[in-house]
């Protein structure tokens, strides 16, 4: 039995060589998840692995590889892990410039239960647009993993690496299951 469809949508930053934690999670649990990057992300991230874990081609373009379904699964929940300060900003103005942000975009609009864990260093996060990015997504409904009430605070500035270790993968899978308990299915958004 599945628990459901997870979409997992990974930008730019050092965490995203570990996003295979987050399938393993949701595969634990008996979800699938199917993983899609940004375009800055495929410089972080090794798709191989999590294609073969997936059963998933790792999505970044609009084009589809050959032989493979267009669209994915029905998706049950929505985690952006690690979501970048400029992909934060993005999303939360509905700016739509590549495939990664268009799903994001969309999902969010079928109201898919999302959840969104920065990886921002101190410095960012005291941004005026991107603490006004927080409180928008907030208001429309989407979980922001972040502040003490979270354990989930920004880095001091050049210590992204230390901080990689303790991102919190199955913390990210469980809010999204919680999120997702009780919602209906929606189908998987741009393709
Ligand atoms: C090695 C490296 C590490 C980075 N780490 C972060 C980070 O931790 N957080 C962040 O917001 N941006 C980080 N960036 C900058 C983003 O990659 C950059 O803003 C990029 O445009 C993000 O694109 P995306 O949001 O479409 O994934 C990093 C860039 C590089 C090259």
């Amino acid at each position: 039995m599945t628990g459901g469809h997870l979409q997992i949508v990974v930008c730019g930053a050092g965490p995203a060589a570990d996003v295979i934690q987050l399938v393993k999670a949701a595969q634990r649990r008996s979800w699938t998840a199917a993983v899609t990057a940004t375009p800055s992300a495929m410089d972080f991230i090794d798709p191989q692995p999590i294609e073969s874990l997936t059963g998933h081609p790792v999505r970044s373009t609009y084009q589809s590889s050959p032989g493979t379904r267009r669209s994915l699964p029905a998706t049950n929940a929505l985690v952006i892990a690690p979501a970048t300060y400029n992909s934060i900003n993005k999303i939360a103005l509905g700016l739509a410039d590549n495939y990664a942000m268009t799903s994001v975009a969309e999902l969010i609009g079928r109201q898919v239960p999302t959840v969104i864990v920065p990886f921002v260093n101190a410095a960012l996060a005291a941004r005026a647009p991107f603490r006004h990015a927080v409180a928008s997504l907030r208001g429309e409904g989407v979980r922001v993993l972040l502040g003490p009430e979270d354990q989930w605070e920004p880095h001091p500035p050049g210590s992204g690496n230390e901080r990689q270790e303790a991102f919190p993968w199955t913390v990210a899978f469980e809010t999204a299951a919680q999120l997702a308990h009780g919602s209906r299915p929606a189908a998987s958004g741009h393709a």
